[in-house]
């Protein structure tokens, strides 16, 4: 089976988030069964510099009017997956990350820059395509990966199946009416039965509409974006392709993320020697400059400053972490209000609060490995990637019941082996409740050591997600490798 995954940021080429972890890790477990995956990112300037064994360029010509694209083959380093780059270096090469400007907005032109990504998947999805590989499966990603089953549902004639997985329904691809021309799609695509959101151009609806089949990164979450609290207005369109919507809970890559061969922390440690646990826990606090302290329940928080994220309940949940003694170490960026107060708690109890703002991969291990509680109190959360780290370092996460942090941590105030402390409404009230709850099994050292060896024993490989990936590719293979139009499955 040959599948070509869509995407806008793959490790370790570019993140900004998950779903750079998830495109570096998902496509090896693929392969490690068997499947042919090929990957088509954007050459941004991070990636050339990265890329290995790349093949000479191959011009697609110029379908959206805004200049030449060309691909080339390569691999990733380490990985050896096959990368397909997309070049155009008016379009990519700006290195400033994969979505914005120096001024740390979107680039304006965004919608060009990813209509040229799905443009170039399609392409090469095509028949007969002159690169000599023929996929039977696009595997989009978001909403920059949208267009791409549009494209090709669009184009009728015979075509490969389409998956569309979302990570993340907060980014909607949304862009006036009047790009339709620009990024090549016919007027008879705008209506409500295409990709037309109130009036607007949504690359998001785009994939909901026009691919196959539909994927989210949790059980939980495939349920809740069919409802008005988390469908951010797509919940009908949503519903109305249920019958083809499945949730396969995100894996995480064990090489990376294993705390016994890990080289990005102080000391490495396992479920055996967790002792040693307590070297990691004094670099941080040195790090953080926070006073080194084994006693001190230190929690870390690594994310994106969002209101997704629930940093806010972070903060109000500070009063009583200061009171009972405790530490809190975060790292992140984003939100620039929230950055000003997370700075200026550290400022005012530097005892207590320290915070790093920006992005480091490094200090993300350290941060995972050096504290005793890891918080996730997010207001939604597709998957969630940070969590299952936490679990594997022997951190026990306290997360709120929603999406995939509700399908990873097992609530240990309500059952005997749970995994971590789970709250359910997003109120600073309720996180109160839990750090509470795990403070207080932190001071009983025996049970507190029982609960992080039961965390580290989850099993979140990649492989029984990827098994259920190749089982929504083989709805659409298994029938015809390259499906003619007539016949599709009913939508
Ligand atoms: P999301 O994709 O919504 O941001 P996830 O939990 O799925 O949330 O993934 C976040 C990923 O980004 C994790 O690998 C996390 O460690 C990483 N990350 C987030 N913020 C930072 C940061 N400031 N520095 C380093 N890594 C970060
Ligand atoms: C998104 C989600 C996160 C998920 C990640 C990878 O960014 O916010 O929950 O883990 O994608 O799928």
């Amino acid at each position: 089976m040959k599948v070509l995954f869509a995407v806008s940021e793959m490790f370790p080429f570019v993140k900004t988030g998950g779903l750079g972890d998830v495109a570096g890790a998902l496509p090896v477990a693929l392969q490690n069964l068997g499947v042919d995956v090929r990957v088509l990112i954007p050459a941004y300037s991070e990636v050339l510099d990265k890329v290995v064994d790349l093949a000479p360029w191959v011009s697609l010509g110029d379908p959206l009017g805004a200049g030449e694209i060309r691909v080339a083959l390569g691999r990733v380093p380490g990985s050896g997956v096959p990368v397909w780059l997309v070049g155009s270096p008016a379009l990519y090469e700006r290195k400033t990350g994969p979505y914005l400007g120096p001024d740390g907005k979107d680039w304006p032109d965004n919608h060009v820059r990813f209509a040229a990504l799905s443009r170039a998947a399609a392409i090469i999805c095509d028949a007969g395509t002159v690169l000599g590989w023929q996929a039977d499966i696009l595997h989009s990603h978001d909403w920059q990966g949208g267009l791409g089953p549009a494209y090709l549902a669009l184009r009728g004639g015979r075509r490969p199946g389409t998956v569309h997985t979302i990570h993340n329904m907060a980014f909607a691809g949304i862009f006036p009416a009047t790009e339709l021309g620009a990024v090549g799609l016919p007027l008879e695509a705008f209506s409500i039965n295409g990709v037309e959101y109130h009036e607007k151009l949504s690359f998001l609806k785009a994939g909901i509409r026009y691919a196959d089949r539909l994927t989210t990164v949790s059980p939980t979450h495939a349920r809740e974006i069919m409802s008005k609290e988390f469908g951010f207005g797509f919940e009908g369109v949503l519903a109305s392709r249920e019958g083809h919507l499945k949730g396969i809970l995100n894996g995480i890559d064990g090489d990376i993320w294993n705390p016994r061969t890990d080289a990005l922390i102080e000391q490495t440690y396992d479920a055996r020697n967790l002792g040693k646990k307590a070297l990691n826990k004094a670099a941080l606090q040195k790090t953080f400059g926070l006073p080194i302290n084994p006693k001190a329940p230190l929690f870390g928080v690594v994310s994106r400053f969002t209101i997704q994220k629930g940093i806010d309940l972070v903060l109000e949940t500070l009063p009583r972490i200061i009171e009972q003694g405790g530490q809190l170490a975060v790292l992140g960026s984003g939100d620039a209000e929230l950055e000003d107060k997370l700075t200026k708690a550290a400022k005012d109890f530097p005892a207590h609060v320290a915070v790093r703002v920006g992005y480091d991969e490094p200090l993300s291990h350290l941060v995972q490995a050096g504290c005793d509680g890891f918080l996730v109190p997010s207001r939604f959360e597709p998957c969630g990637l940070t969590q299952m780290y936490a679990l594997r370092y022997g951190t026990p996460p306290i997360v709120r019941r929603t999406g995939g942090l509700a399908d990873s941590v097992i609530d240990v105030s309500n059952v005997a082996d749970g995994t971590g402390f789970v709250f359910e409404a997003a109120k600073g009230t309720e996180l109160n409740r839990a750090v509470t709850n795990a403070i207080k099994l932190y001071r009983r050292p025996g049970e507190w050591r029982a609960l992080q060896r039961r965390a580290m024993k989850q099993d979140f490989s990649w492989e029984k997600s990827a098994r259920d990936y190749i089982s929504v590719y083989s709805e659409l293979t298994d029938s015809a490798p390259i499906r003619a139009r007539g016949r599709r499955t009913k939508r």
